[in-house]
């Protein structure tokens, strides 16, 4: 499939073959950065930062220049008319009609998705809050990538808030379909969000394996570890490792290490930032010393605070400044292919770590709506326009995934749009874990966040009504 014209909103936009067909381009316009001069020659670039940033922003625009297109930017939410009121949805229209393609990063989830909905053009994501950075992945496997030739195997460490941290998230995503394992330590209380968990082990042929319940205490080792996401070794086995090849598996060295620092901006008024910074993984000399670390890479996205010291920066161990200069050869590369200045076309192909599943959608103007206060979806602004959009991960519980953050709702009712012969006495609505969630076809499907809801669009109370979850030890036909 051809690049032209596609936006990059989640890191699986792309598949492997254009992840790699991307590096050989960043590769040819790194050993040729003059003759790139231009390559998007007439063309604009609309950068769009409604929140901080140094080298994604810098490295876009850098990478527009060098391509000898211009940039139009906004770096100030404040400076627009945002700040008014308008919805992201008026400022993807009009900056779509100004621009050839928007790079942005919004503090709200989901942000990017709208702005790629509605600007009818390519639109790249550099960050939409907590939720994902697929370029700074891109700039994280290109260095692994260069470093070790491959990634598909390799033993790749994840350290840090990984509860909030989007560039966690992407990378995960893209080393699980890769084929690398992966060993997660996150801060204490910073662990990997459960929909970001539910995602690797369904959607990626690999198995995720909390630690302590393989190896118990884990014991006279350096350090603790959360999880690990075990990808198949061969293909075709998914993943059947045994737990003592685990433990034969934990011995050996880690072949990169990224660390990210905690995002302090995405905690909620009930964290507190003093004691997520205690026992906070931290990599400096005397960590690099042990042996599993003599070969590894040690890479960060970067800005860093007090998780990665500043000693290691002489130790040719360290990639981080590597994987910052790497972003411009990178964007360069994104950016003209996404504008069809140079072709990428790669055929698609199956990926043995990936698992197609083809979730059904649930999209009404009415009825559950995405629960996370930082999704795009649930803003005031936002929320006159977006219809809530659910793809039906699991029916036990009945789990939907929001479109735009990809956080999970556990709705409590059900009701399906064709009630028994059309009588209203049979307009009913049910628990959500009761037989009707499978039985009622997914485009019948109506999906309620409470009771008052259902019966505000008419609906009565079912004999199914306390089954609103599957555990939840109620027996068929009992009221709450
Ligand atoms: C990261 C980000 O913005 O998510 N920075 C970056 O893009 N290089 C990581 C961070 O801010 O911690």
């Amino acid at each position: 499939m051809t690049l032209t014209k596609r936006s990059l909103v989640t890191i699986d936009d792309l598949s492997n073959g254009e992840i790699e067909a991307l590096f050989s381009l960043a590769d040819e316009m790194s050993d040729s950065m003059d003759e790139q001069f231009g390559v998007c020659r007439g063309k604009v670039m609309a950068s769009l930062f409604f929140e901080p940033s140094t080298r994604t922003r810098l490295s876009f625009e850098t990478a527009m220049h060098r391509l000898g297109g211009s940039v139009i930017s906004v770096a100030d939410a404040r400076a627009t008319s945002l700040a008014k009121g308008e919805s992201i949805a008026d400022m993807a229209r009009v900056v779509g009609s100004y621009a050839d393609v928007i790079v942005i990063r919004h503090p709200w989830e989901g942000a990017a998705r709208v702005v790629a909905d509605y600007a009818g053009i390519p639109v790249i994501n550099a960050g939409d809050g907590g939720h994902e950075h697929p370029t700074q992945t891109l700039c994280d496997l290109y260095t692994i990538k260069k470093e070790r030739q491959t990634i598909k195997g390799l033993k790749i460490a994840l350290w840090g808030d990984l509860k909030h941290g989007r560039t966690i998230h992407s990378l995960a995503y893209a080393l699980a379909k890769f084929g690398a394992t992966i060993h997660f330590r996150s801060g204490p209380g910073l662990e990997l969000p459960d929909y970001v968990k539910k995602k690797l082990t369904t959607e990626y042929t690999g198995r995720l394996e909390r630690y302590d319940a393989v190896t118990g205490t884990g014991k006279g080792r350096l350090f603790p570890l959360d999880a690990i996401y075990i990808t198949p070794s061969e293909p075709h086995q998914l993943a059947n490792i045994p737990a003592v090849s685990m433990q034969i598996e934990l011995k050996t060295g880690i072949d990169a290490l990224y660390v990210t620092r905690l995002q302090r901006e995405r905690l909620s008024p009930t964290d507190k930032e003093q004691e997520l910074k205690e026992n906070y993984p931290v990599v400096d000399k005397k960590l690099l010393k042990e042996k599993e670390f003599e070969r590894t890479l040690v890479m960060h996205p970067l800005p860093r605070v007090d998780e990665l010291a500043y000693e290691v920066d002489a130790d040719p161990r360290s990639m981080y400044f590597k994987q910052a200069v790497r972003g411009v050869p990178i964007r360069m590369a994104l950016i003209a292919s996404l504008l069809g200045t140079r072709e990428v076309s790669v055929p698609e192909e199956d990926n043995p770590f990936v698992r197609k599943v083809d979730y059904p959608v649930y999209r009404r103007g009415f009825g559950v709506r995405c629960t996370n206060p930082g999704c795009v979806s649930t803003q005031e602004s936002e929320a006159r326009y977006i219809k809530p959009e659910f793809k039906i991960v699991d029916y036990r519980p009945l789990t939907l995934r929001c479109a735009y953050c990809e956080h999970e709702v556990h709705p409590p009712y059900i009701a399906s749009s064709d009630w028994h012969e059309g009588k209203l006495e049979n307009k009913k609505y049910h628990g959500a874990g009761s037989q009707w969630a499978r039985r009622i076809k997914a485009e019948n499907l109506l999906i309620f966040d409470s009771e008052a809801e259902a019966e505000a669009h008419g609906f009565k109370p079912g004999h199914y009504i306390g089954q609103r979850h599957q555990d939840n030890g109620k027996k068929a036909g009992q009221r709450e």
